[in-house]
């Protein structure tokens, strides 16, 4: 099987949503929380100090510093600002209190699941850990020395996002795939973005032999490495020796469901994506991406001085955005569209395979139509123009938010030009741009007092069709920002 079949057996379309309605089996939902039980659990310092670099600076690409002088304090920090829980919302109809984390998810379901391996970090052990944000801890799954994979790294910390397919198949079935691929885009971008605020650069590797790692990092079989992302930096607080003998206490991985089903579709592309043998560390040249102008130049963007530790703890999902006549304006578009094309540092992410198009609905100077955005040139051609708002909401199947925002997006990906530079392991890397655009997105938005949303569902061929797009083009993702409608039912 190919990416490319995988792909096309999983679009939306009015047929397919009507072969396959929707009905979830409450009592088998999948628990959102892993736990490797029967290890040592590590407190994570609580509360610790607020990266205060503006958002949008470490958005642009600068960086802060942290305070923190041991290793708890250090890893606490960057957890509690990029994956831990910062919220919780309550359904009205029973009162029953669910928890909201820093990094969002399609369906809140979580798939992704954050480890780490440390080495030489003051004042906490060398060994591989298993993040539990429901109480924001670090389970110690082995002490010493760990390898992840032959020929690993030597930096002080490396994480390891896994995803557990599962917990999103349980809603979406074999369409879920994707959505776990946007999932570690944003976690990605959420841990990159954090380690950023608080002074370290990060570096993330999406090739590396699946199986090794997963072995190495002795994971439960539901879990599957998708990236690893290293951590340097001088404000990484380490010391001199190295801690010798490796103790494994592994544990036991919490069952998330009495049962469990299978989605052939997601096997078949979860194998095809894999990798087996990976003899050299790839920095491959993909194809440039192409350029383009626009009539349209982009004003200097708007700033704002809200903090990243703010920032990043209050963003939400925009349930709904208030249709109205309250338009944003260019300004802040602007900063929004610099954030979101920021380089990303990957090993697949050398030449983006993305490229946004815009349906404005309500931005000052901007007359109502779809954008093709041409980042290099901060540039914006007008592709259709009139009242896009019946169009983008019906094209994301029938979503009102997709209307009621300000703009909403189609994040297009060349995966032919993926899939030609990286194989069918490419289909994973164009996901991953598309989930960590959309994070910055996210932020980029609250850092200016606006609100966003991502969008999985789509019906793909419309878009594709409404789009005019070539051949390999094919949209992966949709996205909208705007006012959003306020949520009583969350609690900070
Ligand atoms: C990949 C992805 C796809 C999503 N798709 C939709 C969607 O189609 N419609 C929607 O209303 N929300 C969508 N969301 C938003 C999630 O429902 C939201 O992130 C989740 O409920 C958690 O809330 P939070 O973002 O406020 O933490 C999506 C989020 C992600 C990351």
């Amino acid at each position: 099987m190919t990416w490319r079949e995988y792909h096309e057996a999983t679009k939306h379309t009015v047929e397919s949503l009507r072969r396959a309605p929707h009905s979830l089996d409450w009592a088998n939902m999948p628990n959102p929380f892993r736990h490797y039980e029967g290890v040592p659990v590590l407190d994570l310092s609580a509360d610790p100090p607020a990266p205060d670099a503006p958002a949008l600076e470490v958005l642009r690409g600068v960086s802060g510093l942290t305070p923190a002088r041991e290793g708890a304090t250090f890893l606490s920090q960057l957890l509690f600002y990029s994956a831990a829980i910062s919220a919780s919302k309550c359904v009205s109809s029973t009162g029953y209190r669910y928890a909201l984390r820093v990094n969002p998810s399609s369906g809140n379901l979580h798939p992704t699941e954050f480890h780490f391996r440390t080495r030489r970090m003051k004042e906490w052990p060398d060994g591989l850990y298993h993040y539990r944000p429901s109480t924001h801890m670090a389970e110690q799954r082995a002490l010493g020395d760990v390898e992840m994979k032959s020929g690993g790294s030597s930096a002080p910390l490396v994480f390891v996002l896994t995803t557990i397919t599962w917990r999103e198949a349980w809603k979406y079935g074999d369409r879920a795939y994707r959505y776990c691929l946007h999932d570690i885009g944003h976690a990605w971008q959420a841990l990159a973005l954090a380690a950023q605020a608080i002074g370290c650069d990060s570096f993330a590797a999406g090739y590396f032999p699946d199986d090794e790692v997963a072995q190495l990092c002795r994971l439960a079989d539901d879990e599957a490495p998708m990236l690893l992302v290293e951590l340097r930096s001088a404000s990484i607080p380490v010391h001199e020796s190295y801690a010798c003998e490796t103790v494994w206490y592994g544990g036991q991985a919490n069952q998330l469901s009495a049962e469990k089903a299978d989605y052939a579709w997601i096997d078949r592309i979860h194998a095809a994506t894999k990798l087996s043998n990976c003899p050299y560390p790839e920095i491959l040249a993909a194809e440039p991406t192409p350029t383009g102008c626009g009539e349209i130049k982009l004003p200097p963007p708007a700033s704002s001085i809200r903090a990243f530790g703010e920032v990043a703890r209050l963003r939400r999902s925009a349930l709904d955005f208030l249709g109205g006549t309250r338009s944003m304006s260019l300004t802040q578009l602007s900063a929004i569209l610099a954030t979101a094309s920021q380089r990303l540092f990957a090993d697949f992410a050398g030449a983006p395979f993305m490229q946004l198009y815009l349906y404005a609905h309500r931005v000052d100077g901007l007359q109502p139509g779809v954008y093709r955005h041409w980042p290099r040139s901060a540039e914006l051609e007008q592709v259709k123009n009139g009242d896009q708002r019946v169009m983008a909401a019906g094209l994301s199947l029938g979503q009102e938010l997709a209307g009621n925002a300000c703009v909403a997006f189609s994040m297009v990906g060349d995966l032919d030009r993926a899939a030609r530079a990286h194989g069918d392991r490419g289909y994973r890397y164009v996901h991953f741009e598309a989930g960590a655009i959309g994070h910055r997105l996210y932020l980029a938005a609250e850092a200016l007092g606006l609100g966003a949303t991502g969008i999985g569902s789509f019906y793909d061929e419309e878009v594709h069709r409404y789009l005019n797009l070539a051949p390999q083009q094919q949209v992966v993702y949709h996205f909208a920002i705007g006012y959003p409608v306020p949520d009583a039912r969350v609690r900070g």
